[in-house]
């Protein structure tokens, strides 16, 4: 018997965390409803769990926008017959600072960060109450804490995905659905390989740029997308189900200390 035998999960973004997840709760045995903007990545991943003859669908999907995560959750239900586990990876990551962020920028990463993950509540929750529970698992940030410059939008969606985490959790614990964040350090992935080419950048040295990130992380590296996806399979495990309402950080010690090397 598998961890997630059984199990239906719905996760947001098709590449990076998103595809790490994908992966590790497909070999776990749970059926997929993957959702991503991404075509070229979504056609990637639905090769890959075809081949490996995992139950999936995967949906090119603009998680900002109600009617499709409306229909996407009810394909996958009425596909895999419910839900019990919904991951919010999808994210955009603008940079720049209230002065330089133009005001469509700003609401595009709210509705995409913030609002994708009401949504897959609104839509979800209702699935999962019937299933008797389920477990959802947001995917924040460090910047949700503590940030860096001219990243105002990306790091305000952070804390608030926090905040909607507690709203969540609370508002549907005596349904049985249990709700976390996991907050990352630098994770080698597309959106930590843009930031390393820079604002405009197209030839700068990734791995350089990775290796400083790394040493900025007590612990002298970057993580992987898949230690992350361990912690979200965890969260989302019946191993977990005296968790709930919390953030959980996996950035390698780097929020733990003050400017330590
Ligand atoms: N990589 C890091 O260093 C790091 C650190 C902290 C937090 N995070 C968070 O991890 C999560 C996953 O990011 P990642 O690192 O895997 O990078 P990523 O760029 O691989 O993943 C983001 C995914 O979201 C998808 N996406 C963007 N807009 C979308 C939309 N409107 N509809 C559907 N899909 C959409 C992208 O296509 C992409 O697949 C994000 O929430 C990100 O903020 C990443």
């Amino acid at each position: 018997m598998k961890d997630f035998d059984g199990k239906v999960a719905l996760v947001t973004g098709t590449t990076g965390i998103g595809l790490a997840t994908t992966r590790r709760l497909a070999a776990g045995g749970a059926a997929i409803i993957a959702c991503g903007i991404d075509r070229a990545a979504n056609a990637a991943m639905k090769a890959e769990l075809e081949s490996s003859a995992a139950e999936a669908l995967v949906i090119d999907a603009d998680v900002s926008v109600p009617d499709q995560v409306r229909d996407a959750v009810a394909a996958g239900v009425e596909r895999f017959g419910g839900l019990d586990i919904i991951v919010n990876s999808a994210a955009v990551h603008p940079y720049g600072t209230a002065v330089s962020t133009d005001f469509d920028t700003w609401n595009r990463a709210m509705t995409v960060n913030v609002g994708s993950i009401y949504l897959t509540a609104h839509f979800g929750i209702p699935e999962m109450i019937r299933r008797g529970g389920g477990a959802i698992v947001n995917v924040a940030s460090v910047q949700g804490f503590a940030c860096q410059q001219n990243v105002a939008a990306y790091a305000t969606t952070k804390g608030a995905i926090h905040t909607l985490t507690r709203a969540l959790a609370l508002d549907h614990a005596r349904s049985g659905i249990r709700v976390n964040s996991v907050s990352p350090g630098s994770i080698r992935t597309p959106i930590l390989e843009k930031a390393a080419r820079g604002e405009n950048g197209t030839d700068a040295d990734v791995e350089a740029a990775y290796k400083r990130f790394g040493e900025a992380h007590p612990i002298g590296r970057i993580g992987e997308p898949e230690e992350v996806a361990e912690l979200i399979a965890f969260l989302c495990s019946a191993k977990a189900g005296f968790c709930t309402g919390a953030d959980y950080k996996i950035d390698g010690g780097l929020t733990a200390g003050i400017g330590v090397k």
